[in-house]
């Protein structure tokens, strides 16, 4: 008989368990499948280089990436802007953060989706059934003066590194979010009006080890719901994208970030450019870290799809909404296939 978990976070269960506890066995039919995988030799996914974005060949890489957003909703980008210094000091205070002892990192322990900055395991373990093998801290980053002083202040050095990658994080956004107006035929500020206010989360995300890793997930598939999401992984594999019904590897290529559309640039382009299901599977022999950044709209922000984007080939696809209101359904409905943004069709 599998053991039951007793304890709220995974990372310090799992060295003395040999076995995936029962809360989080997938029923079977709902379990990755690991030998259906493409596992295609590169990224798995359009390799976009950003150096020529600001530059005479612009108009290039800003078809490319409207391609790939339109066909794959996934992408990856390097000579991104952000350097390397600022990202492996993001990766190692992250290693840093989970590898504490585990009464220092249950201080921001809390299953509320609500709070701002916490740290909590598998997605909602309010409401879902079978829990995922994920441990992770999440933390609201802009503007940054407004969250800065409630996020964790061990290691010593979080708060610098983790704001300043933030902030880094955040002018990558804009410049993406230029470029993807601008291949729509928008205006190049035409996103980030529409997104208000804006705001910025990130989760650090903490996939320990796991003996069985056949029998659950580090996170199912699911849509992201924000306007876009920036993913930063360590060397190690575990991201998988949907691709013509297949599950393809998404596997890390040194110095490149992830790009991913989440279902506000869906609905703002009007099914344009597509929010596609991606799921992280686990391993037997190595610990995963990832830092996906979501870029959202503040939540007073009514999203509707632009206006130039609505024609007679392509109805308006949902009715105005505001991302409040989406979030909430989000978080609700549990991580599951069937996309959040099909309850926001028009009438
Ligand atoms: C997410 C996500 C991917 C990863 O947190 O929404 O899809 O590789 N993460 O951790
Ligand atoms: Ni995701």
């Amino acid at each position: 008989m599998a053991p039951t978990i007793a304890k709220p976070l995974l990372s310090d269960l799992v060295a003395q368990i040999g076995q995936v506890p029962l809360s989080h066995v997938r029923p079977v039919g709902d379990r990755p499948d690991l030998a259906n995988v493409d596992n295609e030799s590169g990224a798995g996914i359009p390799l976009i280089d950003l150096k020529k974005l600001n530059g005479p060949q612009r108009r290039e890489v800003v078809e490319a990436i409207g391609r790939a957003c339109g066909s794959d909703g996934f992408f990856m980008v390097t000579n991104h802007g952000i350097p390397a210094g600022v990202v492996e000091g993001m990766l190692r205070v992250a290693r840093e953060f989970f590898h504490m002892p585990e009464s220092e990192r249950l201080k921001c322990y809390s299953d509320d989706p609500k709070k701002a900055i916490r740290l909590s395991t598998s997605f909602n373990v309010r409401t879902e059934k079978v829990s995922n093998w994920r441990d992770f801290l999440r933390l609201h980053c802009y503007p940054l003066e407004s969250f800065i002083e409630q996020w964790p202040s061990n290691p010593p050095s979080f708060r610098e590194v983790v704001g300043t990658y933030a902030t880094e994080a955040r002018a990558l956004a804009l410049r993406l979010l230029e470029a993807i107006s601008e291949s729509l035929g928008l205006e190049r500020s035409h996103m980030v009006a529409a997104m208000g206010r804006q705001a910025q989360h990130m989760a650090v995300n903490y996939y320990p080890p796991c003996p069985q890793p056949e029998l659950t997930y580090g996170l199912p598939g699911h849509k992201d719901p924000n306007a876009i999401t920036l993913l930063l992984q360590d060397g190690v594999s575990g991201l998988q994208v949907q691709r013509d019904g297949r599950w393809v590897a998404v596997n890390p290529v040194p110095n490149a970030l992830v790009i991913n559309i989440g279902d506000q640039l869906q609905a703002l382009s009007n099914d344009r450019y597509k929010s596609v299901l991606h799921r992280v599977i686990v391993n037997s022999e190595s610990e995963r870290i990832s830092v996906p950044t979501f870029y959202c709209p503040s939540p007073d922000a009514v999203i509707a799809p632009a206006g130039a984007l609505v024609d007679d080939a392509h109805p308006l696809a949902y009715r105005p909404f505001t991302y409040q209101e989406y979030y909430d359904e989000f978080w609700n409905m549990g991580l599951q296939s069937a996309s959040c943004l099909d309850r926001f069709r028009p009438g």
